[in-house]
């Protein structure tokens, strides 16, 4: 906490004109003193995000807010692509860094919410993405913060993806239908960026937010994971999971993060699991306005398991059978194993990547796939019909939807967004 309020003690009434000082280990959610506790992941010697930071992240540009008012027409509604819980995100147009040429088109994102908690997301999103540098991730160009008499503005300027995100392809009837190889590319490259995350870099790295919306594409429809707002650092040295308060979004949130608030890489293999079931059926994973058995996505999709011969009834009619029968039930049985009630039985990433490209090249030899689909008792197998469609159980289910009535501990961030004020209960 002491990095956040100290960096805003230090840059009221004025502009802040260099890098955030991120010399101390990020902290937990301010709202939630968090603890980490049990085992595995990084080591003692290992470096922090913030450290890390201060190594890497020379080429994150600092923006004055004139400059970037000035690149987006005074933030002119018509350059408005979209808004998010967190803010809206505008195209803008500035200088390239070394002031020659043309100017290059960027994606503004300015934070809506005041004070710490949108700071926090801030600093997050700054902290991560001027570390991680992956091709199925997106760039970090640079950020503004001001903190001044009306109040603080936080923004972030990305590289700009022309092509919206996948939901947008998927649900959205104004696109052209997206081709099952398109959707194939998208979500191996998806599961690239998170097994990026998850296992290779020095520092394990929990997303927390993946989503369809969370996946941008950019002119060739090559995926970039956006979004670092909610994104935390692995459980240190011999710990099993980091707790956290509850934030995510309905329908993508592993179960037993939404009951107890520890969090592991497994809880974005679950929200993995969740967009390959979106991927194959061009439905989201709630939708209000379907009949009431099909609204939530995997309490449908359990009538039709991939092995049974009504599997190709889930699959998305604008597809009109243009699609691998036999890759679509490997990838269903995929997405079961990342949806398995026990989180340690979900593959990691790195599998699920290597899954992905068997079933994408039609190998036969699909056993990594068919065994942990096999092994592990999924949601979708699972005959409790109290379970939620994100397989949570009753308890789960019931926080939800006290949580939903709960205006004052319940602070919705975006339309399908959720965060549990109160601290996590840990078990
Ligand atoms: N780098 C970018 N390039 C182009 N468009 C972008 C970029 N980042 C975001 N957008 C657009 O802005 C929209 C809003 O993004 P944002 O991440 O704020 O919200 P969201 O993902 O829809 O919701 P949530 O707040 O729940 O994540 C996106 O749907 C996308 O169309
Ligand atoms: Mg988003």
């Amino acid at each position: 906490m002491k990095c956040f309020s100290s960096l805003i003690e230090r840059c009221r009434s004025r502009v802040q004109k260099s890098a955030p000082e991120l010399k101390t280990r990020s902290q937990p959610e301010s709202s939630n003193p968090s603890q980490v506790s049990k085992s595995s992941g990084s080591s003692s010697l290992q470096r922090s995000i913030p450290e890390l930071y201060e190594e890497r992240a020379h080429n994150v540009r600092v923006f004055t807010y004139w400059e970037l008012r000035n690149a987006t027409n005074d933030f002119s509604r018509l350059l408005k692509l979209g808004e998010g819980g967190f803010g809206s995100v505008y195209k803008g147009l500035i200088k390239r860094s070394d002031g020659h040429g043309d100017r290059i088109v960027v994606a503004i994102k300015k934070l809506n919410k005041d004070g710490m908690q949108g700071h926090k997301q801030w600093l997050a999103e700054v902290q991560f993405l001027g570390v991680v540098e992956h091709p199925n991730l997106v760039k970090l160009i640079g950020y503004c913060a001001v903190d001044g008499e009306r109040g603080i503005q936080r923004l972030l300027v990305y590289e700009f993806m022309p092509n919206k995100t996948l939901e947008d392809h998927l649900l959205n009837r104004i696109f052209p239908v997206l081709p099952w190889q398109t959707r194939l590319k998208i979500i191996l490259g998806a599961a690239q960026g998170l097994a990026y995350l998850h296992e290779e870099l020095e520092v394990q790295v929990i997303y927390r937010d993946f989503k369809s919306s969370n996946v941008l594409l950019d002119e060739d429809f090559n995926p970039k994971l956006s979004d670092f707002g909610l994104a935390r650092e692995g459980p240190a040295d011999g710990r099993t999971h980091v707790s956290t308060a509850v934030m995510g979004t309905y329908g993508y949130a592993a179960p037993e993060y939404v009951q107890t608030g520890h969090l592991t890489t497994k809880s974005d293999v679950y929200s993995f699991g969740v967009v390959l079931y979106e991927i194959l059926t061009g439905r989201s994973s709630l939708d209000r306005k379907r009949p009431r058995p099909e609204q939530k996505l995997l309490e449908w999709v359990k009538r039709f398991p991939p092995e049974s011969k009504r599997f190709s009834m889930i699959m998305d009619p604008r597809l009109e059978d243009q699609y691998s029968l036999n890759a679509a039930r490997k990838i269903a049985k995929l997405a079961g194993s990342c949806l398995c009630k026990h989180a340690k039985e979900r593959p990691l990433m790195s599998q699920v990547v290597e899954s992905l490209k068997q079933a994408i090249e039609g190998l036969e030899d699909g056993n990594t796939i068919q065994e942990s689909a096999d092994s592990c008792e999924t949601h979708l197998v699972d005959s409790d019909e109290n379970s939620d469609p994100v397989g949570n159980s009753k308890s789960a289910n019931r926080r939800m939807s006290h949580l939903a009535r709960l205006g004052e501990n319940f602070n919705v961030v975006g339309k399908r967004r959720f965060m549990i004020v109160q601290t996590a209960k840990v078990s």
